[in-house]
């Protein structure tokens, strides 16, 4: 069954800082993720989420551990071919866009980084795949609303058509009101498109909702690895995430329709 990996991470380590003033970010963490699923990560802000997903993408300097990539060890610093096969969505669609950049150029960037042609036809059916109209090309990120720029956030990883999107909390700088419909619009994206997504988030509803196998993080460490079912079911075992599940307000179960707001 390995062939149906797309990602694993073997006792991953991720130090920042040296001798006394240094941290441990991210200390032994393993998990894989199956090819064509959403797997989430979740825990307290500082546990160690986005260093791990920093690491998949190369963006993090050196760790220890090894990732894998379908099965073979990705190489450091990561080559261009990597980004057309794995892409991050950031936190926050107003730092990740440039001001001063048409929608247009945003998402030509990468096509022409990458050698890809049919340029204008990719643009307009990769604004359309995220629910805008192809007029947004010639918009700026200040014309735009935040659930705006973040599905232009997600265009342009979309443009190169890769296989396993790194979602770092997607939705959290979004008003509450449009944090479900980006939800449920990646969500749809994955399904289309048989991608794999590794998720992070601090809110155990959107994972749950999102997710079908979580790893559950807390000081670096991840302390316990469940179906989403089980949290559904109630069957989590580690403490831990008993005390997260138990301070989800509002925590609904599945069979609800707006579990993700
Ligand atoms: N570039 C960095 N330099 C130093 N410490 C960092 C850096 N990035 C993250 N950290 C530290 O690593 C730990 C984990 O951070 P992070 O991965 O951002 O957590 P999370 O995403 O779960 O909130 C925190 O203690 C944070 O302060
Ligand atoms: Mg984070």
């Amino acid at each position: 069954m390995t062939d149906d990996i797309a990602l694993e991470l073997r006792a991953l380590d991720v130090t920042f800082g040296d001798g006394a003033a240094s941290v441990r970010a991210v200390n032994s963490v393993s998990f894989q993720v199956r090819r064509g699923t959403s797997f989430g990560l979740i825990g307290e802000s500082g546990s160690g989420k986005s260093t791990v997903l920093r690491a998949v993408a190369g963006l993090s300097g050196t760790y220890g551990g090894t990732i894998l990539l379908d099965g073979t060890e990705i190489p450091m610093p990561r080559p261009k071919s990597f980004f057309s096969r794995v892409q991050m969505v950031f936190q926050d669609p107003y730092g990740s866009l440039h001001p001063r950049k048409m929608v247009r150029a945003v998402l030509l960037e990468p096509l022409q980084i990458h050698g890809i042609g049919n340029r204008d036809r990719r643009i307009a059916e990769t604004l359309r795949a995220v629910g805008l109209t192809p007029d947004f090309a010639y918009r700026y990120p200040h014309q735009l609303s935040g659930g705006q720029r973040q599905r232009v956030a997600i265009a342009r990883c979309l443009v190169l058509e890769p296989e396993l999107l790194l979602l770092d909390e997607p939705t959290s700088a979004l008003d509450v009101s449009v944090q479900a419909g980006v939800l449920n619009l990646l969500d749809s994206l994955r399904r289309e498109r048989g991608l794999t997504y590794v998720l992070v988030s601090h809110d155990l509803r959107v994972v749950a909702h999102m997710c079908d196998r979580i790893a559950v993080m807390t000081e670096g460490r991840v302390v316990e690895q469940l179906d989403a079912d089980a949290i559904y079911e109630d069957r989590c075992a580690h403490p831990y995430t008993r005390t997260l599940l138990h301070a989800s307000r509002g925590y609904r179960r599945k069979d609800t329709p707006d579990a993700a707001e």
